[in-house]
């Protein structure tokens, strides 16, 4: 494999690789061009300018142009916990995707304003799962008789409304730092769990953190009439999964585990839980993206490291960390083209918007869905 200086197979896609208008949302404002070689010193006098009424939180799949401008990085779980510990900033801009910044919107005070600098920052794994699916399917539920022994669990990766009915009904979110125990918890409420909508994550969780078998899991699809499962399959399930996952992470192969421990003798595979279940039981490591750099950081100068997960990340771990070697797990995946949407043009966009006094790009949950939603939030936060 040739690996550049950095630690990084050549195979790297450039930027213009991101495919636009995925949600089809327009920038509302003027956006200043990408050329402006200005960009980093408007994003750093607007931000000085905001001063303490700023607090800009950067998940790890953030381009490093924008990560730069964070003030505290993270997993879901850590900006989660983040947003709900800034009381005091007025504007939370969170530099991430559409249901990272509804979480915080849910997590923060009405007071408090938080800003996505471009609303096309969704999430396609989000999107695999509406509350009207997710009603039909508690509707199934019901009819096959188990709605009151199953505990819905929902992945941080979910809209607020469905947040909102697992708070309903006694459910919870967990992310991907905390699934083993948010699953252990929901396991001692009921006797079943509805996990939505990524059913790797459930699988992986369930069968190799808590000892369950694969015959345990069911997956519901909630483009087939009851979900393509019969009221007895339903009934002797401990997981029901949601058919849903992540179209960055889902593309990882076992074969490309193969090919890199065939080229890289003793190289360390290293995945987030969001790999299809055949990839996560071939690889060394599993974990959120905070464990991914935490185990990287930890490792012996001299290491070798294949990583499936997004690009950003991966690339920034390279460049971190010379004296390892950090590759990327499989050439044909590439970037969170979602998460990717946040570029330097829009963030300078949001904090001058915001620095000239006008509030650009509110993500707001209306009062209801965000009362259960933070039900089911702090049922999360509050796991041991
Ligand atoms: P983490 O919580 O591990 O950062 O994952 C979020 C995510 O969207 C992964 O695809
Ligand atoms: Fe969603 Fe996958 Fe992107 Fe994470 S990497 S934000 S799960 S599409």
């Amino acid at each position: 494999m040739t690996i550049t200086e950095s630690g990084l197979p050549l195979f790297v896609l450039g930027r213009d690789a991101d495919p636009h208008s995925e949600r089809g949302v327009d920038c509302p404002g003027e956006l200043p061009p990408a050329s402006d070689p200005a960009l980093v010193e408007r994003a750093r006098v607007a931000k000085e300018r905001l001063g303490d009424r700023l607090f800009v939180l950067g998940h790890h799949y953030q381009r490093d142009e924008v990560i730069q401008f964070a003030d505290v990085t993270g997993d879901s779980f850590k900006l989660a916990r983040e947003a709900a510990a800034r009381p005091g900033a007025e504007y939370i801009v969170f530099c991430g995707v559409h249901f990272m910044a509804e979480s915080a919107d849910i997590l923060t005070a009405d007071s408090q304003k938080v800003v996505l600098p471009d609303l096309a920052a969704g999430c396609s794994m989000a999107d695999m799962a509406s509350f009207d699916q997710v009603e039909e399917c508690w509707e199934v539920l019901e009819d096959a008789g188990i709605a009151d022994r199953v505990v819905p669990i929902t992945y941080m990766n979910s809209s607020a409304d469905i947040k909102a009915f697992c708070g309903r009904n006694g459910g919870a979110v967990c992310t991907s730092s905390n699934a083993k125990r948010a699953l252990t918890w929901a396991f001692e409420q009921g006797q079943q769990v509805l996990f939505l909508p990524d059913q790797h994550l459930g699988r992986n969780t369930a069968v190799l953190e808590l000892g369950l078998s694969l015959d345990d899991c069911v997956v519901y699809n909630p483009h087939r009439p009851d979900g393509g499962l019969t009221a007895e399959q339903l009934g002797n399930a401990k997981m029901i999964l949601w058919r849903g996952h992540c179209s960055v992470h889902g593309r990882f192969t076992p074969e490309a585990v193969d090919d890199m421990r065939a080229r890289v003798p003793g190289v360390n595979v290293l995945v987030h839980p969001e790999c299809r279940h055949e990839v996560v039981t071939k690889a060394d490591y599993v974990g959120s993206t905070e464990y991914i750099i935490r185990t990287i950081s930890e490792a012996p100068a001299g290491s070798s490291w294949a990583v499936g997960t997004e690009l950003n990340l991966v690339k920034r771990l390279a460049g971190m960390f010379p004296d390892k070697s950090v590759a990327f797990l499989d050439r044909t995946v590439c970037y969170c083209s979602t998460m990717n949407r946040i570029d330097l043009p829009h963030l300078v966009w949001a904090l001058e918007s915001l620095a000239a006094g006008e509030l650009v790009n509110q993500i707001t949950v209306d009062p209801d869905t965000a009362h259960w939603a933070k039900v089911a939030l702090d049922r999360m936060l509050a796991l041991p």
